[in-house]
């Protein structure tokens, strides 16, 4: 596999990252189901949350708003900013947990529930809905790349020096 991942248009992009973060999630599942040591199961889980931060921004910035205006429905739009904004929160709440607490595997899980199911919305609706529209997927794939990358090396500084 090379390094420059060809994407087909936008949807394709963004779909690629709810693979990857779905095979995170089925990881860390396998790793509590096996009673993992704690530092496993936190670094699964800390992957998770920064893969879905990441992959919450970059729709809020560049992709939803292309799609808000193109589809002009704002009930379905304003929906998932508020799925985005409670995934936000149980991931805030992860990141300070510590893995030997014991509703860490539950809290984990349960965000996996929370983002499967908003998933199955935007390949449903969202994504559906953006492609039936007059929007340009595949002209945003560049901008969604860089702005990727950006926001990928940010999430990996240290809380500090990302501030
Ligand atoms: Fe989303
Ligand atoms: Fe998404």
């Amino acid at each position: 596999m090379s390094d420059k991942i060809a994407f087909e248009d936008a949807v394709d992009l963004l779909d690629a990252d709810h693979k990857a973060v779905k095979s995170l999630f089925i990881e860390f599942n396998g790793l509590s189901d096996d009673q993992a040591p704690a530092a496993d199961r936190q670094a699964v889980a800390l992957k998770i949350c920064q893969a879905l931060t990441v992959h919450a921004q970059l729709e809020e910035e560049l992709f939803y708003p292309a799609v808000r205006q193109a589809i002009g429905d704002d009930a379905l739009m304003d929906e998932a900013i508020l799925e985005h904004a409670e995934a936000k929160e149980m991931i805030a709440r992860i990141q300070e947990m510590d893995a030997e607490d014991e509703a860490f595997d539950d809290t984990v899980k349960e965000l996996g529930i929370d983002i499967d199911h908003h998933v199955q919305e935007e390949r449903g609706e969202i994504f559906l809905k953006a492609r039936q529209a007059d929007l340009d997927l595949r002209g945003m794939v560049p901008a969604l790349a860089k702005r990727k990358e950006q926001l990928q090396k940010k999430a990996a500084m240290p809380a500090k020096a990302a501030a």
